[in-house]
């Protein structure tokens, strides 16, 4: 396995422990050796000291033992190059001992701009035989047309079956746990549908700010590093149709479905359909901390949104008229992923003044596992007084015995075992980026600027009115 941008964030935070994890399970190949690769001038012993300082910080400590990972070290080795240039592949060609003659995994934890002269170079230096596979990290392109022209040059080199486009969220948990929930249960099918559902929301919230990732996010922003890719796939969970079978084409085919069946939102409609936010200096945890301008690698004057809301409807039969409002912010009061599915009230209430905040299914992806069904119950005594109850699924307590992996965990372990089925195909990146750009563009044609909130708070308030206009609230 070959990293490029070994020395980012990417991989010391979050791949590297995750194979020290799969290393201690005994799950990886006894043969797997992993090549990190980047511009530093490092010898491969202290590239192992790196990764061990960071792996120490990741690892929880009952998992982290010496021994282990000086058995985790012999596999890693290092390469410096600069990936942006052609002449160097030659060398690594040279390094590798020419041509493939092993499975090789390329990873491209690096910057979108680099997949297609990376994808090219590989090419040109004769290390992309068929025996090959190509993970990319999301965001997958800066809009529709470089998504495109990224498929295409990835596509000179690669067939579609060596690539593997990776969505973390795809890989948690409970994200797959939602796929059991509707489709191993018989009871939510009949209720999963427009005419049982007022509204669904989706949120990712996050309390970090955007910490050393300044100089990329501030060319993302919220939009582009999590809606168009996390909030997007989650939201084909929840919607998509059953799968014929639980396999790579067949849950890809639903997913595309969905995010092609969004209804397209530009002109008036991303101005009264979208909220974009920007924090400006606050308090998290008693900490004071400064406004995103002021981060290091961030223009002074960026309008880049650190928050953003949007109001979205799938235009087919099981969900016309349902708005999946989805949302998701850094530097936030709380750090919470949720689904919130609404169920639309009883048609004639028998209890007046019961209880708004019932008829809920809860999803929450964290910090805790767990799905919960949230219910009216009369409460004890005489009268019918109405409270809610909840219905709990805590998944970290029903298995508790068993250590909750980390998705990177599962990811790379499906690519070594050569299963795309949590990985994103070409079709969805392309249907997502064209429900996303008109609302980008409508951004940039209209000035809509981003919102300031204080860092610590729920969000611009411009999204708290977006459902209360509608007579509906975020949930917590
Ligand atoms: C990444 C984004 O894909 O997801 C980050 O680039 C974000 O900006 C992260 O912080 C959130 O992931 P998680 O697993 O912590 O919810």
């Amino acid at each position: 396995m070959l990293v490029f941008g070994g020395t980012g964030d990417l991989a010391l935070h979050k791949l590297l422990p995750a194979l020290y994890h799969l290393h201690r399970e005994r799950r990886l190949p006894a043969d797997l050796r992993i090549l990190a690769l980047a511009r530093s001038a490092l010898s491969r012993e202290a590239y192992q000291a790196l990764a061990e300082r960071h792996c120490r910080a990741q690892v929880a400590r009952a998992d982290f033992a010496v021994d282990t990972w000086q058995s985790f070290a012999e596999r890693l080795d290092y390469f410096a190059m600069d990936a942006a240039q052609s002449a160097e592949f030659g060398r690594l060609a040279q390094h590798l001992g020419g041509a493939c003659t092993r499975a090789r995994i390329y990873y491209l934890a690096t910057a979108p701009q680099l997949f297609a002269p990376i994808a090219a170079n590989l090419a040109i230096a004769g290390l992309a035989g068929a025996d090959t596979r190509i993970v990319l990290e999301k965001p997958i392109g800066h809009s529709l047309q470089s998504a495109l022209a990224i498929t295409e040059a990835i596509g000179k080199v690669f067939d579609e079956s060596q690539v593997f486009r990776i969505d973390h969220y795809l890989g948690k948990e409970t994200v797959q746990n939602l796929m059991a929930l509707r489709f191993a249960n018989a009871l939510f099918e009949p209720v999963w549908r427009a005419g049982h559902i007022d509204h669904v929301q989706i949120s990712v919230l996050e309390t970090l700010g955007v910490e050393n990732r300044g100089g990329y996010y501030d060319q993302a922003g919220a939009m582009r590093d999590m809606l168009q890719n996390h909030l997007l796939q989650l939201l084909c969970l929840v919607a998509m149709e059953a799968p014929v079978r639980f396999d790579a084409e067949a849950v890809r085919n639903e997913k595309v479905k969905i995010l092609q069946a969004l209804k397209p939102l530009a002109g008036l409609d991303v101005r009264d359909k979208t909220v974009r936010g920007q924090y400006s200096s606050g308090h998290i945890g008693g900490q004071e901390v400064p406004a995103y301008y002021f981060e290091k690698n961030v223009d002074n004057d960026s309008d880049t949104e650190t928050f953003v809301a949007v109001q979205a409807e799938i235009d087919n039969w099981r969900w016309a008229g349902v708005p999946f409002y989805l949302r998701t912010g850094k530097r936030l009061q709380r750090k919470c992923s949720e689904i919130v599915i609404q169920f639309k009230p009883v048609p004639h209430s028998l209890f007046p003044g019961a209880p708004e905040q019932a008829n809920r299914l809860l999803i929450r992806l964290q910090p805790e596992e767990r799905i919960s069904l949230q219910l009216l119950a009369k409460t004890p005594g005489k009268g019918m007084a109405l409270e809610p109850v909840e219905l709990d699924l805590n998944l970290a307590t029903a298995f508790s015995r068993q250590r909750r992996w980390e998705a990177y965990e599962r990811l790379l372990l499906d690519v070594i075992e050569g299963d795309p089925t949590l990985f994103m195909r070409k079709d969805e990146v392309e249907a997502a980026w064209r429900w996303v750009s008109p609302i980008l563009d409508g951004w940039h044609h209209h000035y809509q600027k981003p919102r300031p909130y204080p860092a610590g708070s729920a969000g611009p308030e411009q999204a708290r009115s977006l459902l209360e206009l509608q007579g509906r609230h975020w949930h917590g």
